[in-house]
């Protein structure tokens, strides 16, 4: 099972309220149940609860336990349902082991079989996390860092495990295989967690647990070892985010507040690779001429929102550096054995920087030769690890499982990369490359100009949100733009929409067209804009009602549609970043109407690390 999140405490102070605090820190990446182990005085003792952390809260609050050191949980379910038996902490056979998980036991049938034929082993839970405390339990001989090593040596998949045990009251030994974890270094006290804002109360320095490393956590030290058990120096990670900018901030939802933190993302990941001449910085990222013309296809690969910032990306890129660019689903690339070698640039997008799908492209591209350029949100992320160099995005944490600064901080990142790539290889004219640097400049305050849509928005979503399908269409960057605001309306609205280039429209979708189906249409590049012309006025001819986004001053399409929504004026290229912000807004005030669970819609949870 994975999804999840993970809290470890060891220290002076009550675990209890420290890993039930940190859990609900953890709340936003979206769970079903939670629970919690603690050893008090020698004794393991599980509480879990499936739903909200309020819960389990509830339940443990009135009884009197507690103990100095604890582990805990909030699952997501993919291996057995969301009820109490399969939420973690999960116990061995005789209750003196608990383990807390996060990934997938990919052998954990084979591995259950063998338990109950060897062990006879009885298992609660229809997860594959249980098989992990059954085999610490099998191996444990009074050394839980030897159980675990034992442990790991028989699982296959990913994992991030939490273990403790009652005999050993002083540790918390934990181990991670392609599932982020974390250690939190307190005052006499010290944390586990899967994800950072778990620990932003307690404390800010941290050490990034590698692949294979095992730790040990006790109050007073912590320590890494690599596999063969040779201890590691890490050195301490000091987080400088604020714990408010993990906090809603007065919004109602954190997918509001994230669209109105758009224009300042932007300008954040602008200016800080832009220096007062106009010059790109890539962060120190090398990429000189002599490199890019060895380089003679680049892959961009991406899920989800981040694919559709890679279709801007291959525009973009072809377009100013002229170099053959392909885009692909990361799930895609994987399996179909792509054409990739030492002169692929291999350009991946994540926001999380945990995606399991694209982390295994990325490990794909490295092994037949290619280097690994990505664009990532999450400082420290797998993703930003195994890279060889990293772009990363001033988003700042998102934390609304629909992604929408993290979309078009990306997008800012293609830019800068494309610019920087066609002026060092020569084949972008001075004087273009210093006119995208002033639309580029000119962003966030047309970001901002664009927010204010949202009245008109409003009112827009109080009429179509009985709609039980809406379509997007458009043409060159605005298809991209298309697919991702079809994507943010099904999954925070639950309404079904259709996002398509509108030149296939003939070759077959129109068939879908009555009276009264909604079409949004992006009409914001300037070079199609005849062509979208023709498009709404084939749609009209069937009845179908045409709301469309174009630039200010183009007044025909205002007469041909039967409502507008203008974006400020601007070059076609830079027109998907503002294109894209009314219709996030379309999909969450619709949402809202429909009184969705918007900051966590069903089914989803902010970063995916199963296959
Ligand atoms: C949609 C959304 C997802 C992610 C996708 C990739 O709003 O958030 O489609 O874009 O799961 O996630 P990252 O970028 O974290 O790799």
């Amino acid at each position: 099972m994975t999804m999840c999140g993970i809290v470890g405490y060891v220290g002076n102070n009550s675990a209890k309220d420290m890993i039930i605090d940190g859990l609900k820190s953890l709340e936003y990446r979206g769970y079903d149940s939670a629970g919690i182990a603690l050893n008090a005085k020698g004794k393991i003792i599980v509480r879990k609860e499936s739903g909200v952390i309020a819960n389990l809260e509830k339940k443990i609050g009135k009884q009197d336990f507690d103990g100095n050191l604890g582990i805990g949980h909030t699952r997501w379910a993919t291996h057995g349902s969301p009820i109490r038996e399969n939420a973690h902490p999960h116990l061995s056979a005789d209750g003196r082991i608990a383990i807390v998980h996060n990934g997938i036991i990919e052998n954990y049938l084979e591995l259950k079989a063998q338990l109950k034929k060897n062990h006879r082993i009885e298992f609660k839970s229809e997860t594959d996390s249980e098989v992990i405390a059954h085999l610490i339990g099998a191996h444990y001989k009074g050394d839980l860092v030897e159980a675990v090593r034992k442990a790991v040596e028989r699982m296959r998949g990913a994992y991030a495990v939490g273990a403790i045990a009652a005999d050993e009251p002083d540790k918390i030994v934990a181990v991670r295989k392609d599932a982020p974890l974390i250690a939190g270094i307190g005052q006499d006290s010290n944390y586990l967690a899967s994800d950072i804002p778990a620990l932003l109360k307690y404390t800010r320095d941290i050490y990034l647990i590698e692949n294979d490393e095992i730790v040990i956590i006790t109050a007073d030290d912590i320590k890494i070892y690599d596999e063969d058990m040779t201890r590691v120096r890490r050195e301490v990670m000091h987080v400088t985010w604020d714990a408010a900018a993990a906090e809603k901030g007065g919004y109602e939802h954190f997918m509001k507040k994230e669209i109105c933190e758009q224009p300042e993302g932007i300008r954040e990941t602008l200016e800080r690779r832009l220096d007062d001449r106009g010059d790109i910085k890539l962060d120190g990222v090398e990429l000189t001429k002599k490199e890019l013309d060895a380089i003679d296809r680049i892959y961009i690969v991406a899920c989800g929102t981040a694919s559709h910032a890679g279709m801007q990306g291959k525009a973009l890129i072809e377009r100013f550096a002229g170099i053959p660019t392909e885009t692909d689903l990361a799930s895609e690339f994987r399996y179909r054995n792509p054409l990739v070698n030492e002169r692929t640039l291999f350009l991946c997008i994540s926001q999380s920087g945990e995606t399991l799908d694209t982390l295994e492209a990325l490990r794909e591209a490295k092994r037949k030769g290619a280097r690994v350029l990505s664009i990532c949100n999450v400082v420290g992320s797998s993703v930003a690890r195994e890279s060889d160099d990293v772009f990363y995005t001033w988003a700042g944490p998102e934390i609304a499982v629909a992604s929408t600064k993290a979309y078009t901080t990306q997008l800012v990142c293609l830019y800068l990369i494309a610019l920087y790539m066609g002026r060092e290889r020569g084949v972008l004219p001075e004087s273009e490359y210093r006119r995208m640097i002033e639309e580029l400049r000119a962003l966030p305050q047309k970001a901002e100009e664009t927010l204010k849509t949202e009245n008109q928005i409003r009112e827009l979503a109080e009429r179509f949100c009985i709609k039980e399908q809406i379509f997007y269409i458009g043409r060159g960057q605005d298809v991209g733009t298309a697919y991702e605001a079809s994507l943010k309306l099904k999954e925070v609205s639950y309404i079904n929409s259709f996002a398509i280039a509108a030149g296939e429209l003939k070759h077959g979708t129109i068939a879908l067209i009555r009276k009264q189906t909604l079409f949004f249409v992006l009409a914001s590049q300037d070079a199609l804009y005849e062509k979208m012309l023709s498009n709404i006025e084939e749609i009209k001819a069937r009845s179908a009602h045409v709301v469309s986004i174009a630039k200010k001053g183009n007044r025909r399409i205002a007469k041909v549609s039967d409502e507008t929504i203008f974006i400020p004026q601007c070059a076609d290229e830079v027109a998907p970043i503002l294109a894209v912000i009314p219709l996030q807004l379309l999909a969450y005030h619709i949402a809202k109407l429909k009184k969705r669970n918007i900051d966590k819609p069903r089914n989803l949870a902010k970063s995916v690390t199963v296959e």
